[in-house]
């Protein structure tokens, strides 16, 4: 039964990011006690760097570092060094400044031919979440964001991983960039205990209005819908001017 939708506003950027620490920072160590174990799958882009900064400098000592394994949720089919790289964005905000044992980090090998690095990340998560045929890893938590035209992870409009319904990982090609992105699937986003969307900035107010109030455009950010997990939107007030009351 998919949670009721928890939709917060904060005045600030910063008081955003703060929250989104600490919920992060909660989430962890509840979920470390109750299976010594957190799995997170981490947005990309930029609003979330300041989360991960935050989350190895102030917040260093709240998160169980050994017990949290990290996955992406998408990533450029770039290698590990680029400047569009996910994981190298993640590496300097956060994972050159923690204790996080490397095997706790599960990056996409984007260096590798799209179609050969979802597969292969299709097969770590098999093996992390020990899925038998069929079966969805259910992350603990994964951090979205959303793109000026309502896409989130490298799920765009009017590409082809929307309709996938089988495979955990695709590599999806993007007109726009003329790209492929190696991305998580719907399944997997709506199978997630805790799915939590980030967005920051006036310049998301329009798009924000039309995934949360337009239940009519179809965007691909509208499609996150937990089956049986918790779904919160954590949203400055610049970006959430244009919801109406
Ligand atoms: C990516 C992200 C993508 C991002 C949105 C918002 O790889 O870029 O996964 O879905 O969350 O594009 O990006 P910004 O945070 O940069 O606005």
């Amino acid at each position: 039964m998919p949670a009721a939708l928890d939709l917060r506003i904060v005045d600030t950027a910063a008081e955003l990011f703060r929250s989104a620490a600490r919920e992060f920072a909660t989430l962890a160590g509840q979920t470390v006690k109750k299976k010594d174990r957190f799995s997170v799958a981490l947005s990309g882009g930029s609003t979330p760097k300041t989360l991960y900064t935050l989350l190895a400098v102030e917040y260093a000592k709240a998160v169980p570092w050994d017990q949290t394994y990290f996955f992406f949720g998408d990533e450029r089919s770039v290698p590990p060094d680029h400047p569009d790289s996910n994981y190298r964005m993640v590496n300097q905000a956060m994972f050159s400044k923690v204790p996080s044992p490397p095997d706790n980090i599960f990056r996409i090998y984007s260096e590798k031919d799209p179609a050969v690095a979802a597969r292969e990340y299709e097969e770590t998560l098999r093996s992390y979440f020990r899925l038998s045929a069929g079966q969805l890893p259910r992350f603990d938590l994964i951090l979205l964001g959303i793109g000026p035209d309502g896409h989130t992870a490298s799920l765009f409009p009017n590409s082809a991983a929307l309709n996938e319904i089988e495979r955990l990982v695709v590599a999806n090609w993007v007109e726009k960039f003329k790209t492929y992105r190696i991305t998580l699937t719907f399944p997997v986003l709506n199978h997630a205990a805790n799915v939590m969307f980030l967005v920051s900035g006036a310049d998301k107010a329009g798009i924000l209005h039309e995934v949360l109030q337009n239940p009519k455009a179809n965007l691909p950010s509208q499609k996150v819908r937990p089956e049986d997990g918790q779904l919160t939107w954590l949203i400055d007030r610049p970006a959430a001017s244009a919801l109406s009351r």
